[in-house]
C-alpha cells in the first residue's frame, strides 16, 4: 500500500524504531553549476553496503527528479521514486552511484536547502535541507567526506565558499570562475554548506595552542564591513576560551562566517563555514542595543563551539539533538557569563527559560529534551531541547564539580571523536569520570513537564533544631500521566533572621524522593531558607516565606541570583494580589527596590534587573486562569507607585547613570541598561515632561541602546512625541533591515490600548514583507508575545496572528509553524478567550495543502 504523506495521515517517526543505515557514504564529490534560476547538481557518491542484506540504497529527495542516475559509470532505468524518496538496486558491496538535478534558488521561499538571500546564494540543511539539493542518505549517522566544485558568474558571484579548507580555482572563458573546497573531515549532510555571492570580509589570523594558524574571515556585503569587528572578536575570545576551558581546538586551516538576511533562525554552524542571520553578526553603537552585543558574541561563541559539541561529535538521529544543542548553550554561556557579570548573564538566562521553557512544558507542545516521536524534526528545535537541556548539562556539572567536569567531557570528546553518538553515551561519561551513579538522573532526558519543589522550615528556638521539609511533584503533560520524583540539585544556605548572618555553609542538597527531611542542629535564631541558589534546578519553588522574609534575602542574601529571585518572588507575590483582588500593598516591594539602589556592593547591571517586574505573561503563569487586563492593570499601578514613591531616585540614578560618550564594557552597559528602567519608572510616574525627557534622550543619544531605550518609553507612551520619534527613528534607519525591525517590534511590544490596530496597519506597510522571517517575527511574533494585545479584541488579535501564519505557511512552514505556540496556550484561558483560540486551531487545521510543520503544531494543541 501506498504510504500516503498528507497533513491528515503525518507520518510520524519514533525514536525506537532507530535502524543502523543499510549502506554508509565514505566519500562525496559535489559539482555546482550555480545560477540562481537553474542550478544543476551533480553529486558523485561512493557507497558501501553495511553488513549483510540485500536492501537496495534509499536516497531522500526533496521532490525533484533526477535528470540523470549512474551506477559505477553507466546510465541506469531501474531507478524508482518512491514518495520523495530515489531507489537505486545494487547488487554488489561496493558502487559509485551519481545523479544530476536541477534546483531553482531563487524560487526556495522555505530557506531550506540552496536558496537566494539578497541576490547572493546560500546554504541551510539542518535538519533535513540537504535533501533538497541532491538525493543523499539525510541522516546524521552517514559520515562522508566531501568535495565540492562550484562555477558561478565571476561578475555577479566573485566569492565562492564551501566547507573545509580552498584547494583549488580558476577563471573560464565565459565570464564565470570556479573554486573547489575539501573538507577532510567526515561529517553528516546537514553540515554540508556552500555560498556564493558578492561579498567581502574582515580577515583575522588565529594562532591556535599547538600553533596552527586560522585564517579566519566575516564575509558581508561591502557596506556592511564596518559593523563586523565586534563578531570578529567575539571570534577569536571564544576559540581562546575553548582551548583554556575545555582543551579544544580548532582543526582546519580557515573559519568563515557568513552574514544572511533571509534565515530561519539564528545561525548555522557548519563545518568550517558558519552561515548567520545577519542580526547576529552585524552591530556597531548606531544600529545595535547593548544585548545585540551580547546575543552576537553568545551566537558566535555557540556555532563556534559546535566544531567539537556538534561536528567532531555528531548526533546519532535527531531525537539525539539536545546532544549537541544542549551541550553548546550550556558553554555558550559560560562563556557569556565569563565576559562579564555571571550573575546578570544568569538571571538572563533563567528569564529566558521561563518566559520560553516553562509554558511550553506546561502546554501541549511538552516534550522531554529528548523526545520519542516527531511529525516534523523542525518543530523540535525548541526552548526544551535548548535551554532545558542546557539546564539538564549545568546539573550535572554541579553535581560532578568542575575537574570531575571537564574529566568527563574530555573522555566524551576522546571517545566519540568521529562519531555519531546519543545522549545516553554523554550520560555515561559523566558517571564514569564523574564517579557517580545518574540512573535516576536520567529521567530528565525522558520525562516531560518542570518539577515543583516546596520547602518549609520548622524551627524550634528552644532545642536549635531546624527541619526543612523539600517535597517534589511534576504535574502530567500530554501522554505523560504519572511522573516519577527527579533527582533535583538544590544548593541552599539558612540565614539568621537576626544576625542577617549565614548559618553555616551552603550545602548542595540532592533531592531524589517525593519527600524528604533534613535537620540543622544549633540554630539559635529564626533561619530564612534560601534555596535553589544560582538555579541550581531548573524547577519551580514554593515556599510559605512571608513578604518580610523575602525582603530580608533580597537585602542580605551574599548568593546575587538568589537575592534577585528573592525581590522577584516578592514582586510576582504583589501582582497576583493586585490581579486577583484588584489591589495589593506595594510598600514591600518598594522597600525592597530602596535597599537595592542603595546597595554600593552592587553593580548597576544586577541592579537593573533586580528592579525591574516581571513580565505580564510571567505573572500569567502563576494564576490558574490568566487575566490578562487584570495584570496588565496590576502591573501599571505597581510600576506607577514605584515611580511616584522613588521620583527623585529615579531621577538621580537617571543622571548618575548618564555618560558622556559611548563604550562598550560591561560597566558601562550596567550603567545604560539602569538609566533604561529608570526611565521607564520615571515615564510610568510622569506625564509630558517624562516624555520630554524620554525624547531628549531619544534625539541625543549616541547609541541605539539609549535610542531605542528612549524610544519604546515613548511608543509605550500618551505623548505626541511618540509619532514624531517613530517618523524619525523610520527615516533615519529606512535602509537598515535590522533596524527597522526595532521600529516594527516596538510598536508590536506596545503596551497602548491600540496596539492591534497599529499592528494591524503595519501589516500592510511597504516595508512589511512575511518573506523575510526576522520581519515576520518582528511583526507577527512580537505581537503574539504582547500578552494584552494579543488577548485583546474579542478575537481580532488571534484572527490577525492566524492570517498572518496561513499566509506565511505558504511560503515558508518552518518559520510559521514555530508562531504557532502562543495560540496553543488557550487552555490557561478564560473559556471565552479560549474558544476563540481553538477555534483559529482548527481554521489553521482546515487549511487545505497546510504543511506538515503547521499541522504537527496546531493539531497538537488543540488535543
Ligand atoms: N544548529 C543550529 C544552532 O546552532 C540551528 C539549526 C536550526 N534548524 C532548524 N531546522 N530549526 O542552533
Ligand atoms: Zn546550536
Amino acid at each position: 500500500m501506498l504510504d500516503v504523506q498528507t497533513a491528515a495521515h503525518p507520518h510520524v517517526t519514533r525514536r525506537e524504531d532507530y535502524r543502523p543505515p543499510d549502506w554508509l557514504v565514505p566519500e562525496i564529490a559535489l559539482d555546482f553549476d550555480l545560477d540562481p534560476a537553474a542550478t544543476r547538481v551533480k553529486a558523485t557518491l561512493h557507497v558501501i553496503r553495511e553488513s549483510a542484506h540485500d536492501e537496495p540504497i534509499r536516497l531522500d529527495g526533496g521532490g525533484q527528479v533526477p535528470i540523470t542516475v549512474m551506477v559505477d559509470g553507466t546510465p541506469i532505468n531501474d531507478w524508482r521514486i518512491e514518495d520523495e524518496t530515489l531507489v537505486i538496486p545494487l547488487s554488489g558491496s561496493a558502487h559509485t552511484i551519481e545523479t544530476e538535478v536541477e534546483v531553482a534558488p531563487e524560487r526556495n521561499t522555505q530557506l531550506m536547502g540552496l536558496y537566494a538571500s539578497g541576490g547572493n546564494l546560500c546554504t541551510q540543511c539542518e535538519a533535513e535541507g540537504f535533501r533538497r539539493i541532491t538525493f543523499f542518505p539525510d541522516r546524521p549517522d552517514v559520515l562522508s567526506r566531501y568535495k565540492v566544485r562550484m562555477t558561478a558568474d565571476k561578475a555577479r558571484f566573485p566569492v565562492l565558499l564551501a566547507n573545509g579548507d580552498p584547494v583549488d580555482s580558476g577563471t573560464l572563458g565565459d565570464g564565470r570562475h570556479w573554486a573547489e573546497w575539501h573538507d577532510p573531515f567526515p561529517k553528516p549532510c546537514y553540515l554540508f554548506a556552500m555560498v556564493a555571492g558578492d561579498l567581502v570580509a574582515n580577515r583575522a589570523t588565529f594562532v591556535t595552542g599547538s600553533g596552527r594558524e586560522v585564517a579566519l574571515g566575516i564575509w558581508v556585503r561591502a557596506g556592511d564591513l564596518s559593523k563586523t569587528d565586534h563578531a570578529l572578536e567575539a571570534l577569536k575570545t571564544a576559540m581562546a576560551w575553548d582551548e583554556r576551558v575545555y582543551g579544544r581546538e580548532y582543526d582546519l586551516d580557515v573559519f568563515n562566517i557568513v552574514a544572511v538576511d533571509d534565515f530561519n533562525f539564528g545561525a548555522m554552524e557548519n563545518k568550517g563555514l558558519n552561515i548567520f542571520n545577519s542580526r547576529y553578526v552585524l552591530a556597531d553603537p548606531d544600529t545595535a542595543t547593548d544585548y545585540d552585543f551580547d546575543a552576537i558574541a553568545a551566537v558566535v561563541a555557540h556555532e563556534y563551539f559546535h566544531n567539537w559539541s556538534g561536528n567532531r561529535v555528531t548526533c546519532r538521529d535527531w531525537f539525539q539533538l539536545s546532544l549537541k544543542e544542549g551541550f553548546t548553550v550550556f558553554r555558550d554561556q559560560s562563556f557569556s557569563a565569563d565576559q562579564g557579570s555571571a550573575a546578570v548573564k544568569r538571571i538572563e538566562d533563567v528569564r529566558g527559560l521561563r518566559a520560553a521553557q516553562f509554558p511550553e512544558d506546561a502546554g501541549p507542545l511538552a516534550h522531554p529534551i529528548r523526545p520519542d516521536a516527531y511529525q516534523e524534526i523542525s518543530n523540535f528545535y525548541t526552548a526544551t531541547i535548548y535551554n532545558k537541556g542546557a539546564e539538564v548539562i549545568r546539573m550535572m556539572a554541579t553535581m560532578l564539580g568542575p575537574k570531575r567536569f571537564r574529566a568527563a567531557t574530555d573522555l566524551y570528546f576522546e571517545r566519540f571523536d568521529g562519531t555519531a553518538a546519543t545522549c545516553e553515551d554523554f550520560v555515561a561519561c559523566m558517571e564514569e569520570a564523574g564517579g557517580i551513579d545518574l540512573g535516576q538522573f536520567r529521567l530528565w532526558y525522558s520525562q516531560a513537564g518542570t518539577p515543583r519543589v516546596t520547602a518549609s522550615i520548622e524551627h524550634d528556638a528552644g532545642s536549635g533544631r531546624a527541619v526543612l521539609t523539600l517535597s517534589q511533584r511534576t504535574l502530567p503533560t500530554p501522554g505523560e500521566p504519572d511522573k516519577a520524583p527527579m533527582v533535583l540539585p538544590l544548593r541552599l544556605k539558612l540565614f539568621g533572621a537576626e544576625t542577617a548572618k549565614p548559618i553555616g555553609p551552603e550545602q548542595l542538597v540532592i533531592l531524589t524522593g517525593a519527600e524528604e527531611r533534613i535537620s540543622f542542629e544549633t540554630v539559635t535564631q529564626r533561619p530564612v531558607l534560601s534555596i535553589n541558589r544560582g538555579f541550581s534546578a531548573p524547577v519551580i519553588v514554593e515556599t510559605d516565606r512571608t513578604a518580610a522574609d523575602l525582603a530580608f534575602l533580597s537585602a542580605h542574601d551574599d548568593d546575587p541570583f538568589a537575592r534577585y529571585e528573592a525581590m522577584q518572588q516578592l514582586m510576582l507575590d504583589t501582582l497576583v494580589a493586585g490581579a486577583n483582588q484588584g489591589r495589593a500593598n506595594h510598600q514591600a516591594v518598594i522597600d525592597a527596590i530602596v535597599n537595592t539602589l542603595d546597595d554600593p556592593q552592587l553593580d548597576r547591571a544586577f541592579v537593573a534587573e533586580a528592579v525591574l517586574l516581571p513580565s505580564e505573561s510571567f505573572i500569567g503563569d502563576q494564576m490558574p486562569v490568566v487575566d490578562p487586563e487584570a495584570i496588565f492593570t496590576a502591573r501599571e499601578a505597581l510600576r506607577r507607585d514605584i515611580g511616584h514613591a522613588l521620583d527623585a531616585r529615579w531621577r538621580a540614578e537617571y543622571d548618575a547613570a548618564s555618560a558622556t560618550r559611548f563604550e562598550y564594557s560591561p560597566l558601562a552597559k550596567g550603567l545604560r541598561r539602569l538609566r533604561t528602567v529608570a526611565l521607564g519608572y520615571i515615564a510610568a510616574n510622569g506625564g509630558d515632561e517624562a516624555a520630554a525627557l524620554a525624547f531628549a534622550q531619544f534625539e541625543a543619544a549616541d547609541n541605539m541602546t539609549d535610542r531605542q531605550g528612549a524610544l519604546t518609553t515613548l511608543v509605550n507612551g500618551a505623548s505626541d512625541r511618540r509619532i514624531a520619534a517613530l517618523d524619525i527613528f523610520y527615516n533615519r534607519y529606512s535602509d537598515n533591515a535590522l533596524v527597522l525591525d526595532k521600529w516594527f517590534s516596538t510598536q508590536a511590544l506596545s503596551p497602548r490600548d491600540d496596539t492591534l490596530a497599529t499592528v494591524q496597519e503595519l501589516a500592510g506597510h511597504r516595508d512589511f514583507t512575511l518573506a523575510n522571517p526576522n520581519r515576520a517575527r518582528a511583526l507577527v511574533g512580537a505581537f503574539s508575545v504582547n500578552q494584552r494585545a494579543f488577548h485583546s479584541g474579542n478575537g481580532a488579535g488571534y484572527r490577525f496572528v492566524t492570517d498572518q501564519l496561513i499566509a506565511l505557511d505558504k511560503l515558508n512552514p518552518q518559520t510559521a509553524a514555530k508562531l504557532i505556540p502562543p495560540l496553543g496556550r488557550w487552555r490557561r484561558f478564560d473559556a471565552a478567550r479560549g474558544d476563540l483560540m481553538r477555534a483559529e486551531l482548527e481554521r489553521i487545521v482546515g487549511t487545505p495543502g497546510l504543511s506538515k510543520d503547521m499541522f504537527e503544531q496546531a493539531s497538537k494543541s488543540l488535543e
